[in-house]
């Protein structure tokens, strides 16, 4: 075994050998096979031998050489040593690559470094010595699955963990085969941990049962580097428990959690901690006893601490107050910053409000210094088309994490903000909204894949580009294997990557911007029919409804014109955002188009940027959205020699969708605004095909069935 091969390579042969890699790459013929999507991004394709070399033995350096074998795409009887030695550049996920060797200070470091290598083989990318490090320390799924086996916003079949009936307990063969294949997907793009059950938890999650079936799942995760937590319920030792009360201050209470804690402990030594909801849309919390949010998250982090668990409290809380929802977490939880202990982490959502499809960062990022703050993204599509419309996320969470708070200066982004760059925390984290169930593909959709995909790199590398991440996917997800039944020639990359991988990675680029068109532009927000968060319902205000669950509270139309007064004249939630933005957003001549009417209520003629007036100007980006998905269609029909039948199929369909309903969100907000402006469509402009009154009808049937 010779531990210096890598480093004794001259600089010629290395070239070569990247040369030869991504030859192999590009003549691999594209070969038909019908394909249902459950294997991913993780598809298998032809490879050629490996030496695998590792000196220590783990399940985690087994799956590593496994991979490595399984998908070595590099030059054929190539000799490749693993690693495990301590290196003080490297952190504990990360790894050193080169040509020749992966080298970490843990096994879980060595599994991700070969899945680096074996990615950059299969989409053609250099191999040079390199040292990576993730962005976060914990990169997590946050899966909204609730015991019954259903999923909150889960729009991909039921959960992979929980079921009701009979065999709820039950852990079976098929079930154990799908929780691997679930944590060698996340392996695969770094993410290490889960939280397995619904941020509205039920009690029942800490009892017995429920506990064994969590240990049954983290002990086939665990080979693959995935931590396991829990979302609770904070009234659970009244509910479950023999405790009458939940007041986090009450010794009963403490010790109930105690020995929880040590509970969960005892059958998963390596448990990662608890993501807590309290306060928030109806659930129990510390307020309900007259404590702050730290108050609770402490108790709970105290619990946690000595077995170094940690507690991920979330910041997204509103009540049905006067004052503006977008204000409502800031206010609540700046006065408390510092009073949290160190292993407590703040989860604050990407907005201030709620996975709008667009929405400027939450104020809450760079804002509390001494305490640690997490983003959460939501990778299912709740508020985004579900799994129904074609929507690339990375575009959405590049903008939100390029964000420049400047709360430390010029170029306090958001990513720097959260991963421990500009203020110390002794714990980062991410955390997305899983869009997994038990469909054959996971997601639903196929490209909703891509979000998971998404998540898992951005998480682990903050700063890479949309662009990037959609052309490693797309030749991951459809590079290599064609439909092309028609004449059954073999298809060399470079047509496949001018006629297919460049269109659909650039409508993947293009498709959150057009969904933002279609759906709600210039800063609108919130205008989504009542409950199922999928059409538009800007005109939904029964009586006697929380008006901030009412799209009319957020889009503010009236005669005089329309959008969310939120400047000093209004609810001044500018003012929680640091200089410059707060001038910036404050005055219309300076706020971005893409938050005009987030911050401001303009008159129907108020002239844009553009030098159309408001009124025209959102009819032209309503229209846009519409003809954009239009041109999506195009693209995919064009392509499908290039696709397999079955996901070709899949996709045209999914779109035909698409297309019909970004038409009805146009057509629905335009009608309807209309009625306030009282100007014409411009006459450039497709007309409206449906009817506002059916529509209003069709939408109220709905919710009376
Ligand atoms: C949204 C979503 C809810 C979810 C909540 C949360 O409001 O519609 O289903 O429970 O966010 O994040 O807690």
């Amino acid at each position: 075994m010779d531990r210096t091969i890598g480093t004794m390579m001259n600089n010629t042969y290395k070239q070569m050998r990247i040369i030869i890699n991504i030859f192999i790459f590009l003549l691999l013929p594209f070969i038909l096979h019908a394909e249902d999507g459950h294997n991913l991004w993780l598809r298998a394709r032809e490879t050629a031998p490996v030496e695998v070399i590792c000196s220590k033995k783990s399940p985690t350096l087994r799956i590593a050489e496994q991979e490595l074998v399984q998908g070595w795409q590099g030059k054929p009887n190539e000799k490749i040593e693993l690693i495990v030695k301590n290196d003080k550049s490297l952190k504990n996920d990360g790894f050193r690559l080169t040509t020749n060797t992966i080298q970490a200070n843990t096994d879980r470091g060595i599994l991700y470094g070969v899945f680096e290598l074996l990615r950059r083989q299969q989409t053609g990318q250099p191999i040079y010595e390199q040292v990576c490090n993730p962005s976060y320390e914990r990169r997590i799924l946050n899966h909204w699955d609730n015991l019954d086996g259903t999923i909150e916003r889960g729009y991909a079949g039921r959960s992979i963990f929980w079921r009701k009936g009979a065999d709820a307990f039950v852990v079976t063969e098929t079930d154990k085969q799908l929780w691997q294949e679930y944590a060698r997907a996340n392996a695969s793009i770094g993410i290490n941990g889960t939280v397995l059950n619904n941020v509205n938890a039920s009690p029942s999650i800490l009892t017995a049962d429920y506990l064994k079936r969590t240990k049954a799942i983290a002990d086939v995760l665990r080979p693959y580097g995935i931590t396991t937590y829990l979302s609770i319920n904070f009234a659970s030792p009244q509910v479950i428990g023999e405790v009458k009360t939940a007041d986090p201050l009450n010794p009963d209470v403490v010790n109930w959690w105690e020995k929880k804690v040590k509970e969960i402990y005892d059958l998963i030594p390596d448990f990662g901690g608890f993501l807590v909801k309290a306060n928030s849309e109806g659930q129990p919390g510390p307020q309900d006893f007259g404590r702050s949010h730290a108050q609770g998250a402490n108790m709970l982090a105290d619990a946690l601490s000595p077995f170094g668990g940690i507690v991920m409290w979330r910041a997204f809380v509103y009540n049905p107050s006067d004052e503006d929802r977008a204000k409502q977490a800031y206010s609540e939880f700046m006065p408390l910053d510092g009073q949290f202990r160190d292993n407590v982490v703040i989860q604050v959502k990407n907005g201030p409000i709620d996975f709008q499809p667009r929405e400027p960062f939450s104020p809450l990022f760079g804002a509390m210094k001494k305490t640690a703050v997490m983003p959460e993204l939501q990778i299912t599509q709740e508020y985004l088309g579900q799994s129904v419309h074609l929507v690339f996320l990375a575009t959405m969470w590049e903008e939100f994490l390029k964000s420049d708070t400047y709360r430390s200066g010029k170029g306090s982004t958001v990513a720097y903000c959260t991963d421990g760059s500009i203020f110390p925390q002794k714990h980062t984290a991410i955390a997305g909204v899983a869009n997994i169930g038990s469909d054959v593909n996971w997601c639903g959709h196929p490209f909703a894949q891509a979000n998971w995909y998404a998540f898992g790199r951005l998480a682990w590398n903050n700063s890479l580009s949309s662009g990037q991440i959609a052309d490693e996917w797309v030749k991951q997800t459809f590079g290599g294997e064609s439909d092309n039944a028609e004449d059954s020639k073999p298809i060399l990359f470079a047509d496949w990557q001018v006629n297919f991988l460049q269109p659909v990675k650039q409508m993947m680029l293009n498709s959150r911007e057009a969904a933002v068109n279609y759906m709600m532009p210039l800063g609108l927000h919130h205008i989504f029919a009542a409950n199922h968060h999928y059409g538009p319902g800007p005109w939904w205000a029964p009586e006697g409804v929380r008006k901030d669950w009412t799209p009319p509270y957020y889009h503010q139309a009236d005669t005089n014109g329309i959008g969310f007064d939120r400047t000093a004249t209004g609810s001044n939630a500018a003012s929680q955002y640091h200089e410059p933005l707060r001038s910036l957003f404050s005055d219309p001549k300076t706020c971005p188009d893409i938050y005009l009417l987030w911050f401001h209520h303009l008159s129907w003629n108020y002239i844009m940027k553009s030098g159309r007036t408001l009124w025209n100007e959102m009819c032209y980006r309503y229209d846009k959205g519409v003809q954009q998905v239009r041109e999506f269609q195009k693209t995919w029909d064009e392509v499908k020699p290039y696709v397999d039948e079955e996901r070709f199929v899949h996709v045209q369909s999914k779109l035909r969708e698409q297309a019909i309903n970004a038409q009805v969100w146009k057509d629905a907000c335009l009608l309807y605004f209309q009625q306030f402006s009282k100007l014409p469509i411009p006459y450039d402009i497709e007309r409206p095909v449906n009817e506002l009154g059916d529509m209003v009808r069709k939408d109220r049937d709905r919710k009376n069935q």
